[in-house]
């Protein structure tokens, strides 16, 4: 392996303010882990915009490399599971929070944060999905478990960010009618081409809802915004609905009464993709590779490299971006 490789390490200045820069770093640096991995892709998630900002509640010690995400070939082992070659997707657990990320040639990690690569699904594509795609799956999962999602009615938040552009095309590849929620109606186009079926612009959406129950229009429900679309969600849920709320990009607060949930049977159900169990993100990675495999990541994909990532890290954290970033290494 190369005596040193490059990272990207968030630093905070004497003024209190923090700076991304590249660096190279030697892996003396990184933490203890039973895996030594070569890191070919990661990709942008809105928790590493957080971490790499400096917003309290992710990272507590800088210099620190961010990235949730990492895949790529393990280089050195001492999990005979795990013989150097294997290709592995990290996600999640400590990793880019308080453990030294993906945004980086090399990673350090246990074995335990650690699945193999499923057959037919590349390394790239594993992170054109990340932990957006992750969290979309396990939310699809979730709603799949209690009601079907082929011809559901599915409403979905943030429709054109990481989770939410992952979610409408799966749920619309499953059968489901998709409706999208988005800040950014100049992004139509897109929606309709991940397979929206009706788009509904935010502002509308909340204005149009009637509380404490709205017509029951959702059988599903993909939330990551959290705040008054939750509630405007909640309160226009079908008979028997599902909500999974997995993001607070809106805010953490949301009302409700009792109403949607004893009147019409709905269920809240949170979504944590950090720290869910192995075998069920295994579950989730497995169908990525078979019947949710997902054609054409590379349209709603942007490709960048450690220093292109720096100004997308801003613009995630205005809820601008659409789609997906992923990271070349
Ligand atoms: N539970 C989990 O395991 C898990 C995993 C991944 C992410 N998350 C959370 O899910 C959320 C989205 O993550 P992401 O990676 O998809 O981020 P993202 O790519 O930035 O997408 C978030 C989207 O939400 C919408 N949005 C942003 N700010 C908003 C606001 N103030 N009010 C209403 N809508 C707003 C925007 O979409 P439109 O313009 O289309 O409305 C934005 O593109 C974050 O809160 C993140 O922490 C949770």
């Amino acid at each position: 392996m190369k005596k040193s490789f490059k990272a990207l390490v968030t630093m905070q200045n004497n003024d209190g303010t923090y700076i991304n820069i590249v660096k190279e770093r030697t892996t003396n640096e990184l933490p203890d882990g039973d895996l030594l991995i070569q890191v070919e892709y990661s990709s942008l998630n809105y928790k590493d915009a957080l971490s790499a900002s400096g917003i309290k509640g992710i990272t507590t010690q800088y210099p620190h490399t961010p990235g949730i995400d990492a895949a790529g070939i393990v280089e050195k082992s001492n999990n005979s599971d795990f013989p150097p070659g294997t290709s592995v997707i990290v996600t999640g657990f400590d990793l880019g929070m308080n453990t030294s990320g993906g945004f980086s040639e090399y990673i350090c990690v246990p074995s335990k944060w650690a699945i193999r690569c499923p057959n037919n699904l590349t390394t790239k594509e594993a992170m054109m999905i990340g932990t957006a795609g992750l969290t979309a799956g396990l939310s699809i999962a979730e709603i799949n478990e209690r009601c079907k999602i082929k011809d559901a009615n599915i409403i979905i938040s943030g429709a054109t960010g990481g989770v939410g552009s992952l979610a409408v095309k799966l749920c619309s590849l499953l059968g489901a009618r998709v409706t999208a929620i988005t800040g950014k109606m100049s992004k139509k186009d897109f929606l309709l081409d991940l397979g929206a079926s009706k788009i509904i612009e935010r502002d509308e959406f909340i204005n149009g809802t009637r509380h404490p129950l709205n017509k029951g229009l959702y059988n599903g429900a993909i939330d990551v915004v959290g705040g008054d679309i939750l509630s405007c969600i909640i309160a226009s849920m079908d008979y028997n609905g599902i909500i999974a709320a997995c993001g607070n990009a809106g805010g953490p607060k949301f009302e409700s009464t009792v109403f949607p949930f004893i009147l019409r049977g709905n269920h809240l159900i949170g979504i944590d993709s950090a720290n869910c169990l192995i075998e069920r993100r295994k579950i989730v990675w497995e169908r990525f590779s078979k019947d949710w495999k997902l054609n054409g990541l590379d349209k709603i994909c942007k490709t960048v490299d450690l220093d292109g990532v720096i100004p997308e890290i801003a613009k995630i954290l205005k809820g601008k971006q659409t789609g997906r970033i992923l990271l070349e290494l």
